[in-house]
């Protein structure tokens, strides 16, 4: 797959898609104004980000299901570096939450002197490369991903948007955030929903009662959020998203690339990711082979 100058931006070398990001935008992130108590969820894309946009508004508001009933996930919880957030940000309830897919480098210079804290948000990448491939058939504004097997070729040489997940992860676990981060998977949401988010709320300071993250639980299941027109983008036009193709909420499970990967293609994927976080001391919940 060679990368579209038509459909793609790059930002300093970072590959976005220029439907939703633009220079300015780009731009408008790296002069944003953090504040103290906002909240920022970081995911490489395909991670759980929507998800994250649906639990934040609940953590940071006890539970008042309003916001994720009335406000569109990507005006609700906007990316910090998309085109949308320029024109939302001052309709944003307090604590502000938002979203960003920036690698820790791209972070503007008010994040790094604010006390924002940030929630970094894994998963198991062979499911983040399965996720992608849907989502390339899916959104007109990405480029045809071609076959799997093709696919995996532009996912581990970082042909992609936002680059290799190996350079995001790594620059996030060496961030020098302190207690300003805290790490959570994919996979230990999709385990026990409820316990994911009691860490969550604890990181935040939101002392949440066990009735309200049980409530929480239910409204951000996976079965929920793919019912709710406000989070399953059903709201966007079917020329940018074709749900016929692969809907957005697709499958929201661990391992789903256990039926896609060929043995070879195991090998070959894990033999790359191995070599690029050989020497990294991070723990991985998952193992990679
Ligand atoms: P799948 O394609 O594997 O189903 P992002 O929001 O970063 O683009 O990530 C999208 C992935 O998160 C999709 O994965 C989607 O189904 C999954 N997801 C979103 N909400 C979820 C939920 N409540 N429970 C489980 N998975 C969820």
């Amino acid at each position: 797959m060679s990368l579209s100058e038509e459909m793609y931006l790059r930002y300093h070398g970072l590959i976005v898609p220029k439907e939703t990001h633009s220079y300015e935008s780009l731009e408008f992130a790296q002069g944003f104004k953090f504040e103290d108590d906002d909240v920022l969820a970081v995911t490489y894309p395909k991670s759980g980000t929507i998800w994250m946009q649906e639990i934040l508004p609940l953590v940071l508001n006890g539970g008042d299901l309003t916001p994720i009933h009335t406000i569109p996930n990507w005006e609700r919880v906007p990316w910090l570096e998309e085109k949308q957030l320029a024109r939302v940000v001052a309709k944003l309830a307090s604590p502000r939450a938002l979203v960003s897919h920036l690698p820790y480098n791209f972070m503007p210079p008010s994040f790094c002197t604010s006390k924002a804290k940030v929630i970094y948000l894994m998963r198991n990448p062979k499911d983040i490369m399965v996720s992608s491939y849907y989502f390339h058939q899916m959104a007109s504004f990405l480029e045809d991903p071609g076959t799997f097997d093709e696919f995996m070729d532009t996912f581990l040489e970082g042909k992609v948007l936002f680059g290799k997940w190996t350079d995001h992860v790594k620059s996030w676990r060496n961030s020098e955030l302190g207690d300003r981060i805290m790490y959570i998977t994919y996979e230990e949401m999709v385990q026990d929903l409820p316990a994911a988010l009691r860490r969550i709320s604890d990181f935040l300071g939101c002392n949440l009662t066990e009735e309200v993250i049980q409530k929480i639980a239910e409204h951000c299941s996976f079965k929920t959020m793919k019912n709710n027109n406000m989070s399953n983008f059903s709201l966007i036009p079917k020329v940018y998203l074709d749900h016929d193709k692969s809907p957005f909420l697709r499958k929201g499970i661990a391992g789903d690339w256990k039926t896609h990967f060929s043995s070879e293609q195991l090998a070959r994927f894990t033999s790359v990711i191995s070599k690029e976080l050989e020497g990294e001391s991070f723990p991985l919940p998952w193992s990679l082979d």
